[in-house]
């Protein structure tokens, strides 16, 4: 009975894991899968993470209480490469509608590649950033864009409806409402 209760146990837990997994992440230049074992400790099981684990789409995209916190994650870990509108430096340009690796157009692509890094100084991020601030900085990558709605495929259609291209002086007031409200 103790050993059958177990046996139970173990396959709720791995049908449990197995949902919580249902989107495979793969290194942007190499194609390996990549191992969140890496990842930071903390940060790893917020409730905007295991949406994401299962859905592949960025919960926080869009919504006012992640993006003030997305932008100073930005600022201080990014911008120095990309520019402070994601405009270009000397990485490139993240707020138009064209992409080095296409697969950055979809939040799965743009994790995966924060999270593994790519190519030159482009390194792995994941003992930098915890899980949850790469949503929350791929947020504001995503406000940052500028080019035609019709490309931005991580839009939800009501998302892609209320579109408005970033503007320079936009600012967000600290207690916004949302998923990232108290965090
Ligand atoms: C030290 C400089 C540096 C930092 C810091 C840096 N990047 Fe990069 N990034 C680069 C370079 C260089 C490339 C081009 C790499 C390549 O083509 O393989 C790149 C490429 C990228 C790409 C691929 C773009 C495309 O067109 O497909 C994304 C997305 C990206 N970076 C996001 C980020 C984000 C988000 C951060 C902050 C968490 C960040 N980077 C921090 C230098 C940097």
């Amino acid at each position: 009975m103790v050993s059958g209760l177990a046996g139970l146990t173990a396959i709720l837990v791995c049908a449990a894991y197995a949902q919580t997994s249902g989107v495979t992440f793969h290194n942007t230049v190499t194609g390996e899968t990549l191992n969140f074992d890496d990842a930071l400790p903390e940060g790893r099981d917020t409730d905007g993470v295991k949406k994401f684990m299962q859905t592949g789409a960025n919960p926080y995209n869009e919504d006012p209480s992640c993006l003030k916190k997305g932008e100073q994650i930005f600022l201080s870990a990014c911008s120095g490469c990309h520019g402070h509108l994601g405009e270009g430096k000397i990485g490139p340009g993240l707020n138009d509608d064209y992409w080095t690796y296409p697969e950055n157009e979809t939040d799965v692509g743009l994790f995966s590649t924060i999270f593994g890094g790519a190519k030159a100084s482009m390194g792995p991020q994941y003992q930098n950033l915890k899980l949850d601030e790469m949503l929350l900085v791929m947020a504001w990558v995503r406000h940052l864009y500028k080019d035609d709605v019709k490309h931005a495929t991580w839009l939800t259609e009501a998302q892609k409806t209320a579109y408005k291209p970033y503007k320079h002086d936009e600012t967000f007031p600290d207690n916004s409402p949302g998923l990232c409200a108290g965090k």
